[in-house]
């Protein structure tokens, strides 16, 4: 049995590509593994979040994890600022990764914009993520196509503490699908999909009313050809449609293809929007259930328990192989 680990951060309107890149995988790996979610919350405050909808929102994310399928029996959900051994750990990473290494994120490059000063978690957030995964002993790690630089950091820090010490961490390695990996914004996609683009058009969150749903996909930009084709260099924006609707419908994008021939983007829209309305509904429903539920605070109570008690042991290890405290 494997140990998965991943995590999302609490900062509001999970969308599509949140789910078809990353928590799709989550519920799938729980079959056959050790699974471990987190929401990280300490990511989210590399910028300034209002105390009151951070809250909010970490539940938020918690629910909608077992709206999509997590089972909280066999895998552990738990809030990343609820386990010490994070931060600690963090520390000595950070102490074993070099500027040259961080300066190279292109996420970090993304988010702050080009700016000469940036703040200081910005920078260091992707020893943060290598701690979380590091935490575990963890060998898969289910993301984003996004991630998959952050991924490569925390393999080589892992591998030159390893070097340096004695052999102290597992080297893990990203999961990455096929088709979902990369989901572009609606309305540009050359972005991708984001959480905080302005125009709420540009992506479909997993609690968005139907109406909603339909009017972000029938106003997504396409191009002037009118066949329905897989191309992503020439026609990225059908391609996108694509294959959002080749993985809320489990077909391979070659069947998208043959079931589409001859018919108008209109005709592939609509069939789009009932394939996303039918693969949210579901979610829609156990989230409404559980988010105000007493149990939905249990859940993480015991999570955070059950990822403490794994956590200790590595920090103990580390400490030791370190020569650090008594
Ligand atoms: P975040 O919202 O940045 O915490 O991302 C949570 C997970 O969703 C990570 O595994 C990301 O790689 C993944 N993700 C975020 N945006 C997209 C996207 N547009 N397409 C596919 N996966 C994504
Ligand atoms: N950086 C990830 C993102 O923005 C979230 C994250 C934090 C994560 N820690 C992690 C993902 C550990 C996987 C494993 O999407």
């Amino acid at each position: 049995m494997k140990r998965v680990f991943s995590g999302v951060q609490p900062t509001g309107n999970i969308h599509i590509g949140n789910y078809l890149g990353a928590l799709k995988q989550f519920v799938e790996l729980q079959k056959e593994n050790q699974c471990i979610y987190c929401i990280v919350d300490m990511h989210s405050i590399t910028f300034p979040q209002d105390p009151k909808q951070l809250k909010k929102n970490i539940l938020d994310v918690a629910a909608l994890y077992m709206a999509v399928g997590i089972d909280t029996k066999k895998s552990i959900v738990f809030v990343q600022s609820d386990v010490p051994g994070h931060a600690e750990l963090a520390w000595i990473l950070a102490c074993n990764s070099y500027t040259g290494e961080l300066s190279r994120m292109t996420q970090f490059k993304q988010k702050n914009k080009g700016r000469e000063s940036a703040p200081t978690g910005l920078f260091t957030y992707p020893i943060l993520m290598a701690a979380d995964i590091l935490l575990y002993d963890t060998d898969i790690v289910p993301v984003g196509n996004d991630q998959k630089q952050h991924i490569e950091l925390c393999r080589d820090i892992a591998i030159r503490i390893n070097n340096r010490y004695k052999n102290t961490f597992v080297v893990p390695d990203g999961r990455f699908l096929k088709a979902g990996a990369r989901i572009m914004a609606l309305d540009d996609p050359l972005s991708k999909m984001s959480k905080s683009a302005e125009n709420i058009h540009s992506r479909i969150s997993l609690l968005d009313e139907e109406t909603k749903i339909k009017k972000s996909i029938m106003r997504a930009t396409t191009d002037s050809e009118g066949s329905i084709k897989f191309d992503m260099k020439e026609k990225p924006g059908i391609s996108n449609l694509m294959n959002i609707y080749s993985v809320f419908s489990g077909m391979e994008i070659c069947e998208v293809e043959k079931t589409f021939e001859g018919k108008g983007y209109g005709d592939f829209k609509k069939e789009l929007v009932q394939v996303t309305k039918e693969s949210l509904t579901p979610i829609k429903e156990k989230y409404e259930e559980i988010r105000h539920s007493k149990e939905l605070l249990d859940i993480l109570k015991d999570g955070a328990e059950r990822a403490n008690t794994i956590s200790e042991k590595t920090i103990k290890r580390v400490k030791e192989n370190f020569g650090l405290g008594l």
